[in-house]
């Protein structure tokens, strides 16, 4: 049997497929990792000949501004197995490669509680901590029970608890330090009857009042989700995207106040730091909703969406939210921050630009 990972390793690839703004780039190396073993084996493969290393997940989050020089991992470490801690509560453990979506209906269908307000949040488990996927009231830290990730530079199997991974909104110490830790496995604290989220706006409104809201079974409450994202957000195996394109912005109690007094009708949560503000209301308020610039766009029921109708490269995703920052900012004052990692050529448009291991 062989030990290098010379047979695993594929010259030239197109990775089209494996982003879901689907933009042509090409990786010179890519590789599948299906397992620990195989990770680490393209960990040594690339450190021997000193070749930088790009992580791809389900490619749900990342805009691809140029052709890859180094390796592309696709991390594809599958299973799925239940840790029972008493009669309601159980653990389940994720390989990194699985499909969020079809984890979450698992769950949920097995009668679990805790994700069933992420459905149809795409990409991989193993991306969900990264950006501390959240919605409908629910972040992934709410069940977060520890992750394991392979520390990139000495090759280490490391367990971070739920607080070691710093979880904060669309954050964590894996997006806070890129390049340093390669998530494998991921395992989530469920319960059967852990209270249902359902207070968020549109689901409390898709929920009448008529569904008592423990009774509910969370794969139903799933469903909801699922009905209420296909309202508004596009599919992304039909029109190219990758959900927010920008984080909701986070602004002081002053500056709340008086954005307030200028604009009456501003959508605005509060939270501790101050006040989170719509990123989508204040990209609609300028006009964006709907436009299209050839091969890119804004989605025309969510202004929060970017959209690639065809041939779009990640230069044109990438200008295009340029324009639309700056209009924010002209307009509002509000300074807006991408959600997507952005992957691109080194040396290519300053150190924001760039995302390797
Ligand atoms: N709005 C507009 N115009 C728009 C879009 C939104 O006026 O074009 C207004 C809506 O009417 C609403 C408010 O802005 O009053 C908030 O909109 P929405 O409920 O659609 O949620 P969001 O803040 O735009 C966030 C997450 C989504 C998540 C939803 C639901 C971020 C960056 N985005 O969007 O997450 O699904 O809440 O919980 O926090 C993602 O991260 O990719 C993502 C899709």
């Amino acid at each position: 049997m062989s030990v290098g990972a010379d047979h695993l390793i594929q010259q030239s690839v197109d990775l089209t497929a494996f982003n879901t703004l689907r933009i042509r780039a090409v990786a010179r190396y890519f590789v599948a990792a299906r397992s620990l073993l195989e990770l680490q084996r393209a960990r040594q493969w690339a450190r021997q000949r000193q070749v930088e290393c790009v992580l791809i997940g389900g490619g749900s989050n990342v805009v691809l501004a140029g052709d890859v020089a180094g390796l592309v991992i696709l991390i594809m470490i599958r299973g799925r197995r239940w840790e029972t801690i008493d009669d309601d509560r159980a653990t389940l453990v994720l390989g990194a490669g699985e499909n969020w979506h079809e984890s979450v209906l698992y769950a949920a269908g097995s009668g679990y509680r805790g994700i069933e307000n992420l459905a149809l949040i795409p990409g991989s488990a193993g991306a969900a901590p990264v950006q501390n996927i959240g919605a409908y009231g629910v972040e992934l830290r709410d069940t977060l029970a520890y992750v394991q990730a392979v520390e990139w530079r000495t090759g280490r199997l490391i367990t971070f608890s739920g607080e070691e991974c710093r979880f904060a909104y669309r954050d964590s110490l894996f997006k806070q330090e890129p390049g340093h830790y390669v998530i494998v496995n991921l395992a989530l604290t469920l319960s059967r009857s852990r209270p249902l989220s359902l207070g968020y706006g549109e689901l409390a409104e898709y929920f009448s009042s008529a569904d008592s809201a423990n009774t509910l079974a969370p794969l139903a409450v799933a469903e909801g989700v699922m009905a209420i994202r296909r309202r508004k957000l596009p599919d992304p195996a039909v029109l190219p995207n990758v959900g927010s394109f920008f984080k909701n912005p986070v602004v002081c109690e002053s500056d709340w106040l008086s954005l307030k007094a200028r604009y009456p009708g501003i959508v605005a949560f509060p939270v501790a730091e101050g006040f989170k503000l719509a990123a989508g209301w204040l990209i609609d308020q300028c006009g964006w909703k709907g436009f299209r610039d050839e091969r890119v766009g804004v989605h025309s029921r969510q202004a929060l969406v970017l959209v690639n109708h065809g041939g779009g490269s990640g230069r044109d995703v990438l200008a295009l939210a340029q324009r639309i920052r700056e209009n924010v900012a002209e307009t509002f004052g509000v300074s807006l921050e991408m959600e997507p990692r952005v992957i691109a050529p080194r040396g290519a448009d300053g150190p924001d630009f760039r995302s390797g291991l």
